[in-house]
């Protein structure tokens, strides 16, 4: 069986991508399914909220990163397996779950310069580089692919090679976004780039989903935008809000807790959008 490949994705920053994927591969993680979490983020958030910042480090150290998986494919080198980058049994939740992780490091802003660098001067063009990145990716996923039910996609803000690459194998995109107008402008420009890719492999738009994230009930102007949204774009039925709890849950904690514990009165929801995103990926 493959896995079903989903990447959380934005152009805009700041709008919970990180916190959906961390929160998401939580749940899941806990209702049985086997998750693999690839953060594509140089910034490394989610990297640090699944893994704490003290085995990041181990981690780093010991060349368990994207960076060096990538590394071997532009200065060569001995090829190692992508398995063997990949950290198992993440998250500070408790339980015996498989949330596995590979990590990206402030490095893995270099390695897409230097590809760059290093095809364009063998004489690649951009559709031939676009491909080269999809292909590394793809054969990267399908050496783990017997392993997870899912896998989840980190993606940064703005454009990357291999935020591209990882659109183009995913199966599912989740749009997180805050419900105001400048964040609304961003999805239609973004989610034309997702649907041609989807088209491409015949799938519909049925397989990209905005989630709206943030919400401020008492705030008029997310209702209306919420709204707005909905008309426009396929939403999620569940609004995450804005809660001090969820920004809390992105610190690690030593001391290993339920779900409940950490989400706190968040958790109810995090678990009803987990559900629905269960049944709009066809993950049941
Ligand atoms: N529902 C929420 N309630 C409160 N705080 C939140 C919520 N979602 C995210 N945050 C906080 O907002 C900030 C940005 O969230 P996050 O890092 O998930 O966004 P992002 O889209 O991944 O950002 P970037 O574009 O930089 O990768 C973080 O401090 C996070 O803890
Ligand atoms: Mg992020």
């Amino acid at each position: 069986m493959t896995p079903r490949t989903v990447s959380v994705v934005n152009m805009k920053g700041g709008v919970g991508k990180s916190t959906t994927v961390a929160s998401l591969a939580e749940v899941l993680s806990t209702e049985g399914l086997r998750v693999l979490v690839i953060d594509l983020d140089p910034q490394s958030n989610v990297s640090m909220m699944l893994a704490g910042q003290d085995r990041w480090i181990e981690l780093r150290q010991s060349e368990k990163t994207i960076d060096a998986y990538f590394n071997q494919y532009v200065y060569g080198g001995e090829p190692r397996f992508f398995r063997d980058f990949i950290a198992t049994k993440v998250s500070d939740i408790s339980g015996d779950h498989t949330l596995d992780l590979l990590i990206s490091t402030p490095e893995f802003r270099y390695i897409e310069r230097h590809a760059l660098e290093k095809w364009v001067s063998q004489g690649f063009d951009i559709r031939q580089l676009n491909t080269r990145f999809s292909r590394l990716t793809n054969s990267a996923i399908e050496n783990v692919s017997e392993s997870y039910d899912v896998v989840l996609f980190d993606c940064p803000p703005g454009i990357s090679m291999f935020a591209e690459a990882a659109i183009e194998l995913s199966e599912f995109i989740v749009i997180p976004t805050i419900p105001d107008y400048v964040s609304r402008l961003g999805i239609f420009a973004f989610r034309k780039r997702a649907l041609r890719s989807m088209e491409q492999r015949r799938f519909t738009d049925e397989r990209i989903w905005t989630l709206i994230t943030k919400y401020e009930q008492a705030n008029t102007l997310h209702q209306s935008e919420s709204e707005m949204l909905k008309q426009q774009f396929n939403v999620f039925d569940t609004r995450i809000p804005q809660t001090e709890q969820i920004a809390r849950a992105a610190e690690w904690s030593e001391q290993k807790r339920t779900f409940e514990q950490k989400y706190g009165a968040a958790a109810p929801v995090i678990r009803r959008f987990a559900a629905e995103f269960r049944e709009r990926a066809g993950l049941i």
